[in-house]
């Protein structure tokens, strides 16, 4: 794979099962939360449920479940990365989450594969009749910190949540 890569942010599609796979794999070694849960096993198992699930999150409202839409990056026929919009912010994710995450393959970062999602997913989020979006992040996340910049963020508020972890920067884009 080239250094610096096109990405395009699509849908999540069962075409992308081998690549998605050994991406999780190596997620799991990193130890990342976002696909913990029975959504591994779905996935290994049944990737098309796996997919159906991801798309149905669009439209499911469930106690403090706020419908959010998935988004996966492709690059070389390849998934190398995924970004996730929040329709609406709960209490929870006021402090935690915001709006946006996002996550690059372990072996592909540094390519400018997350800057780029950011930037495809903002138009997104306009289109879902956001004005502007929430980013929580790391005070220790540099990388993060950089990606949410470079795309226009501008920082509102630190707090400190947990003493023994790192404060938690809030950042807002207009969009
Ligand atoms: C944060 C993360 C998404 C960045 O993904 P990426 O695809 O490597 O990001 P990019 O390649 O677009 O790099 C973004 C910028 O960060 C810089 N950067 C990368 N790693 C860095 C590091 N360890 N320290 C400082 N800057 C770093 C890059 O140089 C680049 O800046 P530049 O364009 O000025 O050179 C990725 O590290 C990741 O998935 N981390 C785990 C999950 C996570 O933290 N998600 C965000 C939660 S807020």
């Amino acid at each position: 794979m080239q250094p610096g890569i096109r990405t395009q942010l699509i849908p999540p599609s069962v075409a992308y099962r081998e690549s998605f796979l050994l991406a999780l794999r190596e997620f799991r070694k990193e130890g990342l939360p976002w696909w913990i849960g029975g959504d591994l096993e779905i996935a290994e198992q049944d990737f098309a449920a796996f997919v159906a699930r991801k798309l149905a999150d669009a439209t499911r409202r469930n106690g403090l479940v706020v419908p959010k839409t998935h988004l996966w990056a492709v690059a070389e026929e390849r998934f190398v990365g995924r970004i996730s919009i929040h329709h609406e912010l709960t209490d929870a994710l006021r402090v935690e989450g915001g709006h946006i995450g996002y996550d690059t393959v372990p072996s592909l970062r540094g390519r400018g594969i997350a800057t780029q999602m950011l930037r495809q997913a903002l138009p997104v989020a306009r289109t879902l009749g956001l004005s502007e979006v929430l980013l929580t992040c790391d005070e220790t996340n540099a990388a993060s910190i950089r990606v949410i910049e470079k795309n226009g963020g501008s920082l509102r508020e630190t707090k400190t949540l947990d003493p023994t972890q790192p404060r938690k920067r809030y950042y807002w884009i207009s969009l």
